[in-house]
């Protein structure tokens, strides 16, 4: 088997120093714009975090794309033949960091941290009434992520619901009923846009959105104009629709947004060479690599 790590945004060798150190005989090249139609009808497998237009559809031998992460709506491109395998990365270190991510923000917001942040700027020592924070989240996703964020944030006190798209309840009853929504969700043709102004509209006045997912899981024209209204409070958005943001995006100057660049948390290369490893013995025996996904549901 043959492996095509395509690395960015990380440097080049980042997954193959890991690969190698575990196992060194494992064949792997690195992507290059120029490599031949000859060299890519070689590769079996591909690990990676997307995929540039047109590659997938030069890779006639491929069986198995490999995310580096967990989330795999960057792999789903046209041109992936129908018999390849997706899988993605389940570690349970990245779900933990995503959860401390998640609740630093909540409290940063339930406790009004923005506020004395503001006052310290004016050198003003002023107290404001202090109540232990109670609020009521929505965590939009409840998979191997939003578990693992919902029982963080219960064990710090707030009131939790989780909502997963297959549940009976209308997304409208978990938005009007949270002071904040926090989103896991996958990126499907299904999810894509979900965060719109009727959503913000159905969040009480003074709401939050956390969203550790994706970006185009928020249309964010929407969203900045819920905020600038005073409707919501504001969001912590990590992940956003263009990514590295540009510097003159217009999300970056909005009073109560905060802007973070999808560092919520990372699986080390270790943990994705020795998951990739497992992957790629499953499918050299014929079988499916763990946590292989489901095509036609995009997860
Ligand atoms: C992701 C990840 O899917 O960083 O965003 O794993």
């Amino acid at each position: 088997m043959k492996t095509l790590l395509v690395t960015a945004p990380m440097p080049e060798g980042y997954f193959s120093r890991a690969i190698r150190a575990l196992d060194p005989a494992i064949d792997l090249i690195e992507h290059r714009a120029d490599l031949s139609d000859d060299e890519l009808a070689q590769v079996n497998a591909v690990l990676a975090w997307q995929l540039p237009p047109g590659l997938a559809a030069r890779l006639p031998r491929l069986k198995w794309v490999c995310a580096v992460s967990a989330g795999v709506d960057k792999l789903l491109v046209p041109g992936l033949g129908p018999q390849v395998m997706v899988s993605r990365i389940v570690d349970a270190e990245q779900a933990q960091g995503i959860a401390q991510f998640v609740v630093l923000m909540a409290l940063r917001h339930a406790r009004g941290l923005p506020g004395y942040e503001a006052q310290q700027q004016r050198h003003e020592w002023k107290r404001q009434p202090v109540a232990v924070v109670r609020s009521r989240v929505a965590v939009l996703g409840m998979g191997a992520m939003g578990g693992v964020v919902a029982q963080l944030l219960r064990q710090v006190g707030f009131e939790v619901h989780g909502w997963s798209r297959r549940s009976d309840e209308p997304l409208r009853a978990a938005l009007s009923a949270s002071d904040i929504v926090v989103c896991c969700l996958p990126l499907t043709q299904e999810t894509h846009g979900l965060l719109d102004a009727r959503a913000f509209a159905l969040m009480p006045r003074g709401g939050y959105l956390i969203n550790i997912a994706r970006g185009a899981h928020v249309v964010e024209p929407d969203l900045i104009a819920a905020v600038r209204s005073g409707h919501l409070g504001g969001a912590a958005l990590d992940v956003q629709r263009n990514e590295p943001m540009a510097a003159d995006d217009p999300l970056w100057d909005v009073p109560g947004i905060t802007i973070t660049p999808h560092i919520a948390a990372q699986s080390s290369p270790q943990t994705i060479a020795t998951q990739f490893i497992a992957g790629l013995r499953s499918v050299e025996r014929g079988e499916a690599p763990p946590n292989t996904i489901d095509r036609a549901r995009g997860y």
